[in-house]
């Protein structure tokens, strides 16, 4: 190829580099989709003694005319749209800036400004968006532990089981941060002078390796959870008592 329609292609690459930005736009713009339904909908989100995370804590408060769900929402979404590893995924899949490695972005060379104005600047407070979705993290594990007192006492269902995961996912996504990694490692000048904090920031650090992956799976487990609840509430399917 000549000098300069290299220059001027879109990428030289011949893999496959477009499949994971299409997935990404695909799964990220359903999730999108289904949960501004759900949080919206103001329905079928109880089903004792099952409550969906999209409604937790649920806050019944008479002046507040629209769904509770939009109450407590905005800390995960905030979380979520603020994080390292999703801003990289929808930088790339939704603004195409770039769509990937070595691949030319959408935008007019030059109009690049970062992170630095308004509204991404707005991406450096995360660290704040991961004390408030604690807070709710904090409730989704009081549900869990809800969910197992049934009208005859004590017991556990698949919908138990359920609630568990959720919150044990959104757990290992919270401590994977790389936020919390700092919060618990940063500001440190010898690590030897508090050797429970290089303990815990060496575990933090481990799971951190792994964000994507909690990322993308406790996405999964909260939409997943909301829909098995969405579901029981419609009678279209019967919870399993375990115990
Ligand atoms: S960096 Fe992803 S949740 Fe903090």
């Amino acid at each position: 190829m000549a000098n300069g329609s290299a220059q001027s292609a879109m990428t030289l690459r011949r893999d496959t580099w477009w499949v994971a930005p299409l997935i990404t736009a695909v799964v990220l713009g359903s999730f999108g989709i289904y949960s501004t339904w759900r949080a919206f909908s103001n329905a079928d989100f109880l089903y004792e003694p099952y409550l969906s995370p999209f409604y937790s804590p649920y806050i019944l408060a008479s002046w507040w005319p629209f769904s509770p769900a939009l109450l407590i929402l905005w800390a995960p979404l905030g979380f979520r749209a603020t994080c390292y590893y999703y801003r990289k995924a929808y930088y790339r899949s939704f603004f195409l800036a770039p769509p990937a490695c070595a691949v030319r972005p959408l935008a007019k060379e030059g109009s690049y400004t970062g992170e630095s104005k308004l509204p991404f600047i707005l991406q450096n407070i995360h660290r704040y968006f991961f004390y408030a979705a604690t807070v709710i993290l904090f409730f989704l594990w009081v549900d869990a532990f809800k969910a197992l007192k049934f009208e005859d006492g004590f017991g556990v269902g698949v919908g138990t089981l359920v609630l568990f995961a959720n919150a044990a996912l959104l757990s290992l996504y919270s401590l994977s941060c790389h936020s919390f990694r700092h919060l618990i490692g940063g500001n440190l000048d010898v690590f030897s002078k508090c050797p429970t904090r290089f303990r815990l920031w060496g575990k933090a650090s481990a799971l951190n390796e792994h964000h994507m992956l909690w990322a993308w799976v406790s996405l999964f487990g909260v939409a997943l959870a909301d829909l098995y609840i969405f579901l029981l509430a419609r009678g279209v399917i019967t919870d399993v008592r375990l115990i």
